[in-house]
């Protein structure tokens, strides 16, 4: 029972009256390009729906794919029935190296004179956070040039991050391709010691990348100009099939003495999504100077997240220590690559079997996990509504989302979509 005065003083005590709410203000934000489109197709009760938007593999009957070499290790981690501690700021060694080591080649140079600087990430996109503030931080010219097209969230983060964003031109919707002069025209007319952000391999959305020649030039433009190479690999094996093939362009611009800042993930190649687990990695001149930049990276993740999630880590390691279970994976990156271009070469022929109008090489020419299919906004958005089709609004279609069952489907719909019959 309540004394009189306490209940006196309950009743004096005013009520929080809730006429407007604390978050009145906070205005709806639109969905997410890529991850939105996941969210659209889950709502979808139709059983002929496709998901072509976010690149995540799935194997040939639609479904999500846990590599045989990631399940062994598994078994492995299990029996070792490992602890469940803290990982250092930087993650776990025996990761950082080798992950490092499948990127830039055990024997580059960075890495034998122990003057390469690496963290542990949050897959791609945290690596990329950390580089990009590292470089806010570091770096005197605080603008970074992204191509265009771009990865949707590339700008986000190099805004968030405090980065100057600009873009430089690079694929030409006329011939469906890479516009190398219009790369070069605008990468010599950025500031001197500009940030360029380079896709290593399979450039995402377009499916297209620059040669071997191209690179050897743009390396030595970079060069001239000072600016600074900033590579995000989220495909290495996925554009050829070939994890050593698919890093040539980092590797290259290291040999040729430049300190780039590499950004890698394994949610792709090894199919740890989830996991998130990536690296980040600064090739500095000394083990001295290596010190100290590590200081700093640590500096920059502690307040962030202070120490990154062990298992995907000790997953990458097991699988890249054991000579056996690395040569299975390599089998595995090489088996998802070509069933991809199976996909593309199905896609292809039935797309041009129903004289749908245009050309339609590209689907064909185009590597990695994408192609920039040329649909337009309202084409796509036919799609997702008359068909049950989901991909991002820029014509971009993730090939593993397609498979034996479903490209008929796919192709007779584009086809339609391109045709106005939808
Ligand atoms: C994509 O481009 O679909 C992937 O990189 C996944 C993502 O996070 O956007």
């Amino acid at each position: 029972m309540l004394s009189v005065r306490s209940a006196l003083r309950l009743k004096a005590v005013p009520r929080l009256s809730r006429a407007v709410s604390a978050w009145a203000n906070v205005p709806a934000g639109p969905p997410d390009a890529i991850l939105g489109i996941t969210e659209n197709f889950k709502a979808d009760t139709s059983p002929k729906k496709i998901n072509l938007g976010v690149g995540a593999y799935r194997d040939n009957n639609g479904k999500p794919y846990v590599l045989p070499s990631v399940q062994k290790a598994e078994e492995i981690l299990f029996k070792e029935k490992a602890d469940k501690e803290y990982l250092p700021i930087t993650g776990l060694a025996s990761f950082d190296k080798l992950a490092t080591e499948l990127a830039y080649g055990e024997n580059s140079a960075p890495i034998k004179e122990n003057r390469l600087a690496v963290s542990q990430s949050l897959s791609g996109t945290g690596a990329l956070r950390i580089g990009m503030e590292f470089l806010n931080e570091f770096w005197p010219n605080k603008t970074i040039y992204v191509p265009t097209p771009t990865w949707g969230n590339h700008g986000a983060i190099a805004k968030r991050a405090g980065l100057k964003l600009e873009k430089y031109r690079y694929f030409d919707p006329k011939t469906v391709g890479l516009n190398f002069e219009a790369v070069k025209e605008d990468l010599k007319n950025a500031p001197e010691g500009s940030i360029i952000l380079l896709h290593a391999c399979a450039h995402n959305p377009t499916g297209v990348d620059p040669t071997q020649e191209q690179w050897k030039e743009l390396s030595d433009l970079v060069k001239e100009k000072k600016h600074f190479p900033f590579f995000d690999m989220a495909y290495q094996g996925f554009a050829s099939g070939d994890v050593e093939r698919d890093a040539f362009a980092p590797r290259y611009f290291v040999e040729q003495g430049h300190q780039i800042l590499l950004c890698q993930s394994f949610a792709k190649n090894l199919g740890l999504y989830g996991e998130r687990v990536g690296t980040v990695s600064v090739v500095t001149a000394s083990p001295e100077e290596k010190a100290r930049v590590d200081s700093q990276l640590k500096i920059l993740i502690r307040p962030m997240y202070s120490n990154p999630p062990v298992h995907g880590a000790r997953l990458v390691s097991t699988i890249l220590s054991n000579p056996e279970l690395k040569a299975e994976w390599l089998g595995e990156v090489k088996g998802m690559a070509d069933r991809i271009i199976d996909m593309r070469e199905k896609l292809y022929n039935k797309l041009v079997e129903l004289n749908t109008p245009g050309e339609w090489g590209h689907i064909k020419s185009q590597i990695g996990m994408f192609s920039f299919t040329g649909l337009t906004p309202e084409q796509v958005d036919a799609l997702a509504q008359k068909a049950h089709i989901y991909l991002t609004r820029d014509g971009r279609i993730s090939m593993a989302g397609l498979n034996d069952s479903n490209v008929e489907y796919f192709a007779e719909s584009m086809s339609k979509a391109v045709k106005g019959e939808l």
